[in-house]
């Protein structure tokens, strides 16, 4: 049988930074508000001109590195965004382009904040099935360009970045519970109206900005995650006491808190960076990721449980060892 294994994380937060004092002064918000509701104290947004592919490739790069591989040994871009650079192409096959890899097949995947998980079960499964060796799985958002900047509700949330993790799938009869373990992932389309994006390609013909009832949305986040974490220990006939990191979609701190209450995981073993950068969408969970690693906090072989829940409603976890 084949596995697949995580063999390098990278991300990549743009240059400039908007505070929540910033924002203060083009809302009705206040620092103490944004702090106390979300955990949110910083978010960072792309420059003029600079891309969602440009983030993903940069992560991408940092992934590649941390891996001991070049582009030449990707045969397989899996890029999550919610902000792609055009209608169409995929913006992967741009980061393909830039990172100059050879034969290999690349397309976006669009579950918004969960994005990232969708993206990871699907090279995970066509890397296991052989289709391909070795894959670049990766969020990459400019969703500041989304973003309506007279609402409040919304503004304060959010923030541009990019995550990139690199797997291989290798012939395997080790351990079961080694490398990428398992994933679940779950879509509600009937709650669509709670959290979307008012224009479209097909509908307005306009981009659009983000809309939604936080409120309610909050409420159905901790119980979707909470019922995805459940299904994948119920799986694996694993409990929260084997968990080393969990590595949670960085929304709100309230939602990672309420979850990691619920199913019993300690506040040390919970990644959080929601503080640093704002909730990034399919960038938060590489990106936490990689600040897990590149803060020596996780290590090799330390067991990891993500989540995240997003738009659509779309929502997922995934267990993996490093
Ligand atoms: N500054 C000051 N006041 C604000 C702001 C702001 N930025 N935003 C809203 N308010 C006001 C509201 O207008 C409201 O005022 P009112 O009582 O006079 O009507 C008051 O604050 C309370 O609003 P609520 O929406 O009830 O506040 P809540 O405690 O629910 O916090 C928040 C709002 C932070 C959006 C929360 O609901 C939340 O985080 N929800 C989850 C949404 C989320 O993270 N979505 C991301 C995508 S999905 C995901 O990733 C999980």
């Amino acid at each position: 049988t084949r596995r697949s294994f995580i063999r390098g994380t990278g991300g990549y937060l743009p240059e400039k930074v908007l505070t929540n004092e910033d924002l203060s002064t083009m809302l009705d918000t206040s620092d103490e508000w944004i702090r106390e509701r979300t955990g949110i104290q910083k978010r960072h947004v792309a420059a003029d001109g600079e891309l969602t592919s440009d983030i993903a490739t940069a992560a991408a790069r940092q992934a590649l590195e941390a891996a001991g591989m070049t582009a030449q040994d990707i045969d397989l871009i899996v890029l999550a965004t919610t902000t792609p650079d055009q209608t169409f192409p995929a913006t992967a096959t741009a980061v393909q382009a830039k990172l100059g890899c050879g034969p290999s097949a690349a397309f976006d995947v669009q579950a918004v904040c969960s994005g990232f998980l969708f993206g990871l079960a699907t090279a995970d499964s066509m890397l296991k099935q052989g289709l391909f060796n070795r894959a670049l799985v990766i969020g990459a958002e400019t969703f500041t360009r989304i973003l309506d900047w007279s609402d409040r509700g919304t503004a304060v949330l959010f923030g541009d970045g990019g995550g990139a993790v690199v797997i291989e799938a290798v012939e395997w009869d080790g351990a079961d519970d080694a490398g990428i373990i398992t994933h679940h992932i779950r879509t509600d389309g009937t709650k669509s109206d709670l959290l979307y994006v008012d224009g479209g390609v097909s509908s307005t013909g306009t981009i659009g900005h983000v809309r939604m009832e936080g409120n309610r949305v909050f409420k159905h986040a901790v119980t979707n995650i909470s019922s995805a974490i459940q299904a994948v220990l119920d799986e694996t006939g694993l409990t929260a006491e084997d968990i080393d990191w969990f590595v949670p979609h960085q929304a709100n701190k309230r939602i990672l808190d309420g979850v990691a209450k619920k199913i019993g995981i300690p506040e040390e073993k919970v990644v959080i960076t929601v503080d640093q950068h704002a909730n990034t969408s399919a960038a938060s969970i590489p990106l936490a990721l990689n600040h897990a690693v590149r803060s020596g906090r996780a290590k090799k072989g330390d067991l990891i449980l993500s989540e995240a829940m997003g738009g659509g409603f779309s929502w997922g976890a995934s267990l993996f060892r490093l």
